[in-house]
Protein backbone atom coordinates (compact mmCIF):
# COMPACT_ATOMS: atom_id res chain seq x y z
CA UNK A 1 0.00 0.00 0.00
CA UNK A 2 2.48 2.23 1.04
CA UNK A 3 4.47 1.41 -2.20
CA UNK A 4 1.69 1.84 -4.15
CA UNK A 5 0.62 6.04 -2.72
CA UNK A 6 4.27 6.51 -3.61
CA UNK A 7 4.00 5.21 -7.30
CA UNK A 8 1.16 7.64 -7.12
CA UNK A 9 2.73 10.42 -5.70
CA UNK A 10 5.69 10.02 -8.13
CA UNK A 11 3.36 10.31 -11.23
CA UNK A 12 1.60 13.33 -10.11
CA UNK A 13 4.37 15.03 -9.62
CA UNK A 14 5.94 13.74 -13.28
CA UNK A 15 2.68 14.69 -14.89
CA UNK A 16 2.56 18.59 -12.69
CA UNK A 17 6.31 18.63 -13.87
CA UNK A 18 5.41 17.82 -17.55
CA UNK A 19 1.88 20.87 -17.44
CA UNK A 20 4.48 23.21 -16.14
CA UNK A 21 6.86 22.77 -18.92
CA UNK A 22 4.04 22.94 -21.34
CA UNK A 23 2.88 25.83 -20.38
CA UNK A 24 5.77 27.95 -18.97
CA UNK A 25 6.46 28.65 -22.78
CA UNK A 26 10.60 27.85 -22.33
CA UNK A 27 10.09 24.82 -25.08
CA UNK A 28 11.36 26.13 -28.25
CA UNK A 29 9.46 25.83 -31.31
CA UNK A 30 11.55 27.76 -33.88
CA UNK A 31 12.60 25.83 -37.13
CA UNK A 32 15.85 26.52 -35.85
CA UNK A 33 16.28 24.91 -32.59
CA UNK A 34 17.49 21.60 -33.16
CA UNK A 35 15.82 18.68 -31.26
CA UNK A 36 17.45 16.92 -28.44
CA UNK A 37 18.91 13.18 -28.67
CA UNK A 38 15.26 11.52 -26.33
CA UNK A 39 12.64 14.08 -28.88
CA UNK A 40 14.63 12.62 -32.30
CA UNK A 41 14.75 9.04 -30.97
CA UNK A 42 10.64 9.18 -29.71
CA UNK A 43 9.43 10.58 -33.28
CA UNK A 44 12.20 8.39 -35.49
CA UNK A 45 10.68 5.14 -33.35
CA UNK A 46 7.06 6.07 -33.67
CA UNK A 47 7.35 7.24 -37.32
CA UNK A 48 9.01 3.85 -38.09
CA UNK A 49 6.73 2.11 -36.09
CA UNK A 50 3.81 3.82 -37.56
CA UNK A 51 4.81 3.05 -41.26
CA UNK A 52 5.67 -0.55 -41.47
CA UNK A 53 2.73 -1.15 -39.56
CA UNK A 54 0.69 0.61 -42.12
CA UNK A 55 2.10 -0.56 -45.44
CA UNK A 56 1.25 -4.07 -44.70
CA UNK A 57 -1.99 -4.72 -47.54
CA UNK A 58 -0.02 -2.37 -49.99
CA UNK A 59 0.00 -4.14 -53.20
CA UNK A 60 2.88 -3.09 -55.36
CA UNK A 61 2.30 -2.92 -59.06
CA UNK A 62 4.81 -3.71 -61.84
CA UNK A 63 7.42 -0.05 -61.47
CA UNK A 64 9.61 -0.74 -64.91
CA UNK A 65 7.61 0.39 -67.72
CA UNK A 66 9.84 3.65 -68.89
CA UNK A 67 6.85 5.73 -69.63
CA UNK A 68 5.97 5.45 -66.31
CA UNK A 69 9.77 6.28 -65.06
CA UNK A 70 9.32 9.34 -67.54
CA UNK A 71 6.07 10.49 -65.79
CA UNK A 72 7.21 10.09 -62.75
CA UNK A 73 10.60 12.36 -63.56
CA UNK A 74 7.83 14.90 -64.46
CA UNK A 75 6.16 14.75 -61.13
CA UNK A 76 9.39 14.43 -59.40
CA UNK A 77 11.02 17.30 -61.14
CA UNK A 78 7.98 19.44 -60.53
CA UNK A 79 7.23 18.83 -56.93
CA UNK A 80 9.62 17.28 -54.91
CA UNK A 81 12.88 18.37 -56.23
CA UNK A 82 13.27 21.75 -54.58
CA UNK A 83 13.01 20.07 -50.83
CA UNK A 84 14.83 16.77 -51.86
CA UNK A 85 17.18 17.80 -54.32
CA UNK A 86 17.98 16.16 -57.65
CA UNK A 87 21.69 14.85 -59.02
CA UNK A 88 23.85 17.46 -59.82
CA UNK A 89 21.86 20.38 -57.34
CA UNK A 90 22.60 22.41 -54.67
CA UNK A 91 20.36 23.18 -51.72
CA UNK A 92 17.44 25.00 -52.19
CA UNK A 93 16.06 28.15 -49.90
CA UNK A 94 13.33 26.03 -48.49
CA UNK A 95 15.21 22.85 -48.06
CA UNK A 96 17.76 24.81 -45.82
CA UNK A 97 15.35 26.37 -43.79
CA UNK A 98 13.13 23.00 -42.67
CA UNK A 99 13.14 20.95 -39.47
CA UNK A 100 13.50 18.12 -40.11
CA UNK A 101 15.48 18.34 -43.29
CA UNK A 102 14.32 17.01 -46.52
CA UNK A 103 17.00 14.50 -47.07
CA UNK A 104 18.38 13.85 -50.56
CA UNK A 105 16.11 11.41 -51.82
CA UNK A 106 18.80 10.07 -54.12
CA UNK A 107 21.09 9.00 -51.09
CA UNK A 108 17.94 7.51 -49.25
CA UNK A 109 15.07 5.88 -51.27
CA UNK A 110 17.52 2.66 -51.97
CA UNK A 111 16.94 1.62 -48.93
CA UNK A 112 13.47 2.31 -48.65
CA UNK A 113 10.35 -0.34 -50.26
CA UNK A 114 8.48 0.89 -52.82
CA UNK A 115 5.03 0.00 -50.71
CA UNK A 116 6.91 2.48 -48.03
CA UNK A 117 7.45 5.46 -50.61
CA UNK A 118 4.11 5.05 -51.84
CA UNK A 119 2.78 5.48 -48.39
CA UNK A 120 4.53 8.44 -47.29
CA UNK A 121 4.35 10.36 -50.57
CA UNK A 122 0.24 9.65 -50.18
CA UNK A 123 -0.66 10.24 -46.78
CA UNK A 124 2.83 12.75 -45.54
CA UNK A 125 4.46 12.80 -42.29
CA UNK A 126 2.80 14.86 -39.45
CA UNK A 127 4.98 18.06 -38.14
CA UNK A 128 7.79 18.03 -40.70
CA UNK A 129 6.82 19.42 -43.92
CA UNK A 130 6.52 16.67 -45.97
CA UNK A 131 2.95 16.96 -47.85
CA UNK A 132 0.25 14.27 -48.22
CA UNK A 133 0.61 14.51 -51.97
CA UNK A 134 -2.95 11.79 -51.66
CA UNK A 135 -4.77 15.12 -51.24
CA UNK A 136 -4.43 16.04 -55.12
CA UNK A 137 -3.18 12.77 -56.90
CA UNK A 138 -4.57 9.68 -57.50
CA UNK A 139 -2.71 6.59 -57.13
CA UNK A 140 -1.88 5.88 -60.37
CA UNK A 141 0.16 8.92 -60.62
CA UNK A 142 1.86 8.51 -56.98
CA UNK A 143 2.98 4.70 -58.17
CA UNK A 144 4.83 7.07 -61.24
CA UNK A 145 6.45 8.86 -59.04
CA UNK A 146 7.72 5.74 -57.01
CA UNK A 147 8.85 4.38 -60.49
CA UNK A 148 11.21 7.21 -61.15
CA UNK A 149 12.20 7.13 -57.47
CA UNK A 150 13.51 3.54 -57.88
CA UNK A 151 16.15 4.51 -60.72
CA UNK A 152 16.81 7.82 -59.11
CA UNK A 153 20.11 6.58 -56.77
CA UNK A 154 21.32 4.98 -60.05
CA UNK A 155 21.20 8.56 -61.83
CA UNK A 156 24.03 10.65 -62.95
CA UNK A 157 23.48 15.10 -62.94
CA UNK A 158 23.72 14.35 -66.97
CA UNK A 159 21.33 12.01 -67.28
CA UNK A 160 19.04 13.73 -64.67
CA UNK A 161 19.99 17.02 -66.78
CA UNK A 162 18.48 15.32 -70.05
CA UNK A 163 15.53 14.02 -68.88
CA UNK A 164 15.24 17.75 -67.81
CA UNK A 165 15.66 18.74 -71.42
CA UNK A 166 13.10 16.41 -72.77
CA UNK A 167 10.25 16.93 -70.75
CA UNK A 168 10.77 20.67 -71.44
CA UNK A 169 10.85 19.87 -74.94
CA UNK A 170 8.10 17.90 -74.76
CA UNK A 171 5.99 20.27 -73.03
CA UNK A 172 7.38 22.96 -75.90
CA UNK A 173 5.66 20.59 -78.73
CA UNK A 174 2.66 20.61 -76.38
CA UNK A 175 1.85 24.39 -75.99
CA UNK A 176 2.90 24.92 -79.89
CA UNK A 177 0.39 22.25 -80.68
CA UNK A 178 -2.70 23.56 -78.42
CA UNK A 179 -1.89 26.67 -80.08
CA UNK A 180 -1.82 25.93 -83.42
CA UNK A 181 -5.09 24.31 -82.72
CA UNK A 182 -7.37 26.13 -80.29
CA UNK A 183 -10.00 23.78 -78.73
CA UNK A 184 -13.17 24.54 -80.90
CA UNK A 185 -16.83 25.19 -79.10
CA UNK A 186 -19.12 22.83 -78.83
C1 LIG B 1 8.19 21.26 -48.63
C2 LIG B 1 9.23 20.27 -48.66
C3 LIG B 1 8.91 18.92 -49.21
C4 LIG B 1 8.40 18.61 -50.45
C5 LIG B 1 7.96 19.57 -51.56
C6 LIG B 1 8.41 17.17 -50.54
N1 LIG B 1 8.91 16.63 -49.37
FE1 LIG B 1 9.26 14.66 -49.00
N2 LIG B 1 9.94 15.09 -47.14
C7 LIG B 1 10.06 16.36 -46.61
C8 LIG B 1 10.60 16.28 -45.28
C9 LIG B 1 10.87 17.43 -44.36
C10 LIG B 1 10.83 14.91 -45.02
C11 LIG B 1 11.47 14.32 -43.76
C12 LIG B 1 10.40 13.76 -42.87
C13 LIG B 1 11.00 13.12 -41.60
O1 LIG B 1 12.10 13.44 -41.20
O2 LIG B 1 10.30 12.27 -41.03
C14 LIG B 1 10.40 14.20 -46.20
C15 LIG B 1 10.48 12.81 -46.34
C16 LIG B 1 10.21 12.14 -47.51
C17 LIG B 1 10.41 10.72 -47.70
C18 LIG B 1 10.98 9.74 -46.68
C19 LIG B 1 12.47 9.64 -46.89
C20 LIG B 1 13.17 8.69 -45.94
O3 LIG B 1 13.87 9.15 -45.04
O4 LIG B 1 13.01 7.48 -46.10
C21 LIG B 1 10.06 10.45 -49.00
C22 LIG B 1 10.13 9.09 -49.70
C23 LIG B 1 9.61 11.68 -49.60
N3 LIG B 1 9.71 12.69 -48.66
C24 LIG B 1 9.19 11.79 -50.91
C25 LIG B 1 8.75 12.99 -51.49
C26 LIG B 1 8.25 13.07 -52.85
C27 LIG B 1 8.23 11.93 -53.84
C28 LIG B 1 7.88 14.37 -53.03
C29 LIG B 1 7.23 14.97 -54.25
C30 LIG B 1 6.02 14.34 -54.75
C31 LIG B 1 8.17 15.10 -51.80
N4 LIG B 1 8.68 14.22 -50.88
C32 LIG B 1 8.00 16.46 -51.65
C33 LIG B 1 9.73 17.54 -47.27
C34 LIG B 1 9.22 17.67 -48.54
Amino acid sequence: MKCFKMIMAILILACGAFLAYIYSGVADVAATAPDGPVTRWVLGTIRERSISTHVKNIQVPPLTDPKMVETGFVRYNKMCAECHLAPGTGTSAIRAGLNPRPPVLARVVSHTPPAELFWIIKNGIKMTGMPAWGQTQDDASIWTIVAFLEKLHTMTPAEYRAMQKEAAQAADIHTTSVANNPPTKS
